[in-house]
C-alpha cells in the first residue's frame, strides 16, 4: 500500500521525505489556507519535493470551471494530480479531463455508489473520507471494504485512496483490506514511529553494550 502525506506543508513534507515511506502527498484548499505564499507555487515545491502524485484541488464549482482550474493545475508540474469533488459537476469535470490524460482524484467520497460513478468516468482515484464518517458514528472503514470489493471485480483501473485519517488504526485496517493508498496527516505517520517497547528495548540494548564495554576496559 502506498503512503502519501495529507499535508500543504513544505516543512511537513521535508521531514518525511527523506524516510523513504513516502509515495505522493493530497492537499485540498483547507490545507494549503493554513500556509502562507502563492499556493501554486507551493505546489511545484511539494512535486519537486515528493517526485511523485501531488493532489492539487480545484476550488470552481461548475463544471467549465473546474475543467479550466484542472488544465492550470496540471500545467504547474508533471506529478500534479487534479482534485476534484464528487458533485454532478466533478463527475462531468473528471470526464474531461480523464480523456485529455490528465490524472484525477475525485474526493469527497461517502458512498460505494459515488466511488463507483467516479470510476466510470475515468478517476485515477477516488478518496474515500473515512474520519468524517467515523465523526458522525458511521463506520468510514466499512465503505473502504465495500469498495474494495466492488473495485476487485471489474477492470477500473481506478485506485482507493484512504482520506480523512485519524490514527494509526486507519492505516492498519486499510493496508489489511488491501487499499490502494492511505493518505495520512504527518501527525499520524509520526505516532506510527511510537512504541513503548521499542523506546525500552533500544535503551536496554545501549545500556547492557555500554555496561559490558565499560567492564573491559
Ligand atoms: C484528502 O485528500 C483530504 O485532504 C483529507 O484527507 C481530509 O481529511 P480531514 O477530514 O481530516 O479534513
Amino acid at each position: 500500500m502506498k503512503i502519501f502525506i495529507d499535508s500543504g506543508s513544505v516543512k511537513d513534507i521535508e521531514g518525511l521525505v527523506p524516510l523513504g515511506i513516502i509515495d505522493g502527498v493530497t492537499t485540498n484548499p483547507s490545507l494549503l489556507a493554513k500556509e502562507s505564499g502563492d499556493s501554486r507555487a507551493i505546489i511545484k515545491q511539494i512535486c519537486r519535493l515528493v517526485q511523485g502524485p501531488v493532489s492539487a484541488e480545484v476550488v470552481a464549482t461548475d463544471a467549465p470551471g473546474m475543467i479550466r482550474e484542472g488544465r492550470e493545475l496540471a500545467a504547474i508540474d508533471e506529478h500534479v494530480v487534479v482534485k476534484v469533488p464528487f458533485t454532478r459537476e466533478g463527475v462531468k469535470a473528471c470526464r474531461t479531463l480523464s480523456s485529455e490524460g490528465l490524472r484525477v482524484n475525485v474526493t469527497l467520497i461517502f458512498s460505494p455508489t459515488q466511488a463507483l460513478m467516479a470510476a466510470k468516468v475515468g478517476a485515477a482515484y477516488v478518496s474515500p473520507f473515512v474520519g468524517r464518517l467515523d465523526d458522525i458514528a458511521t463506520d468510514g472503514m466499512e465503505m473502504v471494504r465495500h469498495l474494495v470489493e466492488i473495485f476487485g471485480r471489474y477492470k477500473f483501473g481506478t485506485e482507493i485512496l484512504v482520506a480523512s485519517v485519524r490514527h494509526p488504526m486507519h492505516i492498519v485496517e486499510a493496508a489489511r483490506m488491501g487499499a490502494d493508498v492511505c493518505t495520512c496527516p504527518a501527525a499520524v505517520i509520526e505516532q506510527s514511529f511510537k512504541h513503548p517497547l521499542t523506546d525500552i528495548g533500544l535503551e536496554k540494548f545501549l545500556k547492557d553494550w555500554e555496561k559490558a564495554h565499560a567492564a573491559k576496559a
